[in-house]
C-alpha cells in the first residue's frame, strides 16, 4: 500500500501536533451539564448541611470559572448564599469574568503545579495560602490520566476541610481504555451499579476511596462526561447513586409537566409562586437596568411603588390620615 504525500504530511502533523488550548465559553455548556451541575451542587449542600447541622454557612468554595462563570456562580450563590467563592484558573480572562460576576477572590494559578514538601506534595502555594475548602468543584473536563489521578488525590487529601466535599468532572473517550478494562476485571464487585466503561475509570481515579456518593454521566460539548461527588471521611459502604442523563432530562427537570406531583405541592400554590417569582424577577431586572427605582413589598415580595408596603406602620398611619 502506498501512502500519498498528503497523507504522509498528515501523519507527520498528527505526530507533532498538539491541540491548542480552547477556552471554555458558554456555548460549550450543554443542558445536561447544567442539570448535573445543579444536582451535584444540591447534593453537596445536603452533605455540608448534614455535616454542619446548619442550613447555610460561609462555606468556602473553590471553583474553576472558565470563560462564562455566571451560570455556575449564580447556582452556587442561589444554593449557598453565604458561601465564600474562590475562582482559580490559569487563564486570566476567565478570572476577570469571574470577578465581574462577583466571586470573592480570584487566583491565577496552574492547579497542577504542586509544591513538594519532603516526600509529599501539596497544592500550589497560592492555593495553600488560602486555607482549606468545604467544597471543591474540580471541573477540569480533562480525560482520565495519571496527572488527573494525582491532582484528585492531592486536593482531596490536602485542600478539603474534614468531611468536605469534592465534585470531580472528567471526560472519557480519548483515553487508553485497556488500562481501565484491566481494573474492571480485577475488581468485579466494586461499584456494581455502574457500567464498566465508567467503572474502570472510577477505579483508576479514585481507587481505594470509598467516598463516592454520586456519579452522573452526561453529554459534554465534545465528549461524554462523568461527574463524581465524593465526601472526605465518609465511607458510603456501597450507598451511592448513579444517574446516566438522557436527552430531554434537563427539559423535564426544569419544566416538569406536573410539578404538583413531583414536589407534592398543590397546583394553585405553584401557580401563585410562579406569578410572584415572575413579577419579582421582572422588577429585579428593571432595577438592575436602572430603569426605575423599584421597591419590593417585604412580605409578598411583589414590586410596589406604594410607601404603605415599605413601612406598614407609617403606611397605616398615612392611610388613617
Ligand atoms: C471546563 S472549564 C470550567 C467550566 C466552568 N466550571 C463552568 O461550569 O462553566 C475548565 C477550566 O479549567 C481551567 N483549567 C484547566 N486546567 C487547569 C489547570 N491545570 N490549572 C488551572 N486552571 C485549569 C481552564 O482554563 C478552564 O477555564
Amino acid at each position: 500500500m502506498t501512502i500519498s504525500e498528503d497523507a504522509t504530511d498528515k501523519i507527520c502533523l498528527e505526530e507533532t501536533w498538539r491541540p491548542k488550548r480552547k477556552t471554555f465559553k458558554a456555548d460549550l455548556i450543554t443542558d445536561q451539564k447544567r442539570l448535573v451541575r445543579g444536582e451535584q451542587l444540591l447534593a453537596a449542600r445536603t452533605a455540608l448541611r448534614v455535616r454542619d447541622e446548619q442550613h447555610h454557612r460561609e462555606w468556602r468554595v473553590l471553583m474553576l470559572p472558565g470563560e462564562s462563570p455566571a451560570e455556575e456562580v449564580g447556582a452556587i450563590r442561589g444554593l449557598m448564599p453565604k458561601a465564600f467563592i474562590v475562582a482559580a484558573d490559569r487563564v486570566e480572562s476567565s478570572l476577570l469574568a469571574a470577578a465581574a460576576v462577583g466571586v470573592d477572590e480570584i487566583v491565577q494559578v496552574d492547579l497542577e503545579a504542586f509544591e513538594k514538601r519532603g516526600v509529599h506534595y501539596r497544592p500550589p502555594a497560592k492555593i495553600w495560602a488560602l486555607g482549606k475548602f468545604d467544597l471543591i468543584l474540580m471541573d477540569l473536563c480533562s480525560n482520565v490520566n495519571a496527572t488527573m489521578r494525582r491532582l484528585f488525590r492531592i486536593y482531596f487529601e490536602k485542600a478539603l476541610t474534614p468531611n468536605g466535599v469534592m465534585v470531580f468532572n472528567f471526560s472519557y473517550g480519548r483515553d487508553v481504555a485497556e488500562v481501565f478494562i484491566a481494573l474492571v476485571k480485577r475488581y468485579p464487585e466494586t461499584l456494581p451499579l455502574i457500567p464498566d466503561t465508567v467503572r474502570g475509570r472510577l477505579l483508576y481515579l479514585f481507587g481505594g476511596y470509598g467516598a463516592i456518593r454520586s456519579v452522573m454521566t452526561y453529554r459534554g460539548a465534545a465528549m461524554p462526561m462523568c461527574s463524581v461527588l465524593l465526601q472526605r471521611g465518609s465511607w458510603t459502604g456501597g450507598q451511592y447513586s448513579y444517574v446516566a442523563c438522557e436527552p430531554g432530562d434537563f427539559e423535564l427537570a426544569v419544566t416538569c409537566p406536573d410539578p404538583a406531583i413531583m414536589y407534592a405541592c398543590p397546583a394553585e400554590r405553584i401557580e401563585a409562586l410562579r406569578r410572584t417569582n415572575g413579577a419579582l424577577k421582572a422588577a429585579w431586572t428593571r432595577k438592575l437596568k436602572g430603569l426605575t427605582d423599584v421597591k419590593f413589598c417585604p412580605w409578598c415580595g411583589l414590586e410596589t411603588e406604594n410607601e404603605f408596603w415599605l413601612n406598614p406602620i407609617q403606611g397605616s398611619s398615612s392611610r388613617q390620615r
